[in-house]
């Protein structure tokens, strides 16, 4: 198969995130470190793991056997709503290092907002601190919604560089998205491919892909990133992660990205940030 090649996009503090990243949930342990190893020899460059996620010493082994330099590698780790506040969001980072097996990450990111705790701020405060350190490159967010954003940068006058969210065509997020745009800050779209909402089920979705000789997942994932978001789909089928990354040799015409907003379920069927809380 031919060696990937992925666009980036810019964020608000100078740097870049590739467009297409993939996801680390799809398993664990040994396994997660050989599948993720092949993904980066052939070609992906983001990689995204959290604390909650307990893989974190498989993903930096993986780094380790793809034999791909660590500097060439986009790795984005997340705060776990257990390590929010000053000093235990360090410590979580310190920790995600030791695991990881590196002296950096490429972008730290609040996992949830978990307003029950009212610790966003001072995590976010903590996690500039981290950046002026050298020890995170970019700092973002992840679940976070307009109102809650709006409070770290009222307290820091930095707001964060991506939000990671539930998105998809069948999750169109509308008016996060609108917010973000306005600010400069980056969508990332986690379980981009909408399994649960089915968008890949959809007659229109199928329609578009028929004319366009592709496959119904590169719809979905071509609608993300013609929008500039990011997208990390999780495979463990090498022909489905290399189709996952095979989203620039077509266009959807404006009347198909009209069509596609027809799937979307609407805001209320997305995860509710105000009351979902995540440890
Ligand atoms: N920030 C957060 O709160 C949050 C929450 C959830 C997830 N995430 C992140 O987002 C990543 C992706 O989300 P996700 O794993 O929930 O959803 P996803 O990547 O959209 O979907 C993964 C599922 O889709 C299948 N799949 C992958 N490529 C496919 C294709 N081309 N055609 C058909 N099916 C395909 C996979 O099965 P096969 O393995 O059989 O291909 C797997 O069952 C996660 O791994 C995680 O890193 C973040």
């Amino acid at each position: 198969m031919e060696q990937i090649t992925i666009p980036t996009v810019p964020l608000l503090d100078g740097g870049s995130i590739p467009l297409v990243g993939t996801g680390t949930l799809f398993t664990k342990g040994n396994e997660l470190a050989n599948l993720l190893a092949e993904c980066i020899k052939d070609g992906y460059r983001l990689l995204d793991t959290a604390a909650q996620y307990a893989n974190e010493v498989a993903v930096g082994e993986a780094i380790r056997r793809s034999g791909v330099p660590r500097d060439e590698i986009f790795v984005t780790t997340k705060v776990a709503g257990v390590d929010q506040g000053r000093e235990l969001t360090r410590h979580g980072l310190e920790d995600s290092l030791r695991k990881l097996n590196t002296d950096y990450v490429d972008m730290l990111l609040i996992h949830w907002p978990n307003p029950s705790r009212g610790l966003a701020t001072e995590t976010w405060q903590e996690m500039l601190e981290l950046q002026s350190e050298g020890l995170v490159k970019h700092v973002g967010v992840s679940n976070f919604l307009p109102h809650q954003l709006e409070e770290l940068y009222q307290a820091s006058g930095v707001w964060p560089v991506v939000n990671q969210i539930q998105l998809s065509p069948a999750l169109a997020r509308t008016e996060v998205r609108a917010f973000l745009a306005e600010r400069g800050i980056v969508a990332e779209a986690w379980r981009p491919l909408g399994n649960q909402e089915h968008a890949m089920d959809q007659i229109i979705v199928q329609t578009i892909a028929e004319r366009h000789g592709v496959d119904v997942s590169q719809v979905v994932l071509r609608w993300a990133v013609q929008q500039g978001i990011v997208v990390i789909p999780a495979s463990k089928n090498r022909e489905r992660w290399h189709r996952n990354a095979d989203l620039f040799g077509f266009e959807l015409s404006d009347q198909e990205m009209t069509d596609l907003a027809t799937v979307d379920l609407g805001e209320d069927k997305a995860w509710d940030a105000n009351v979902h809380e995540e440890w």
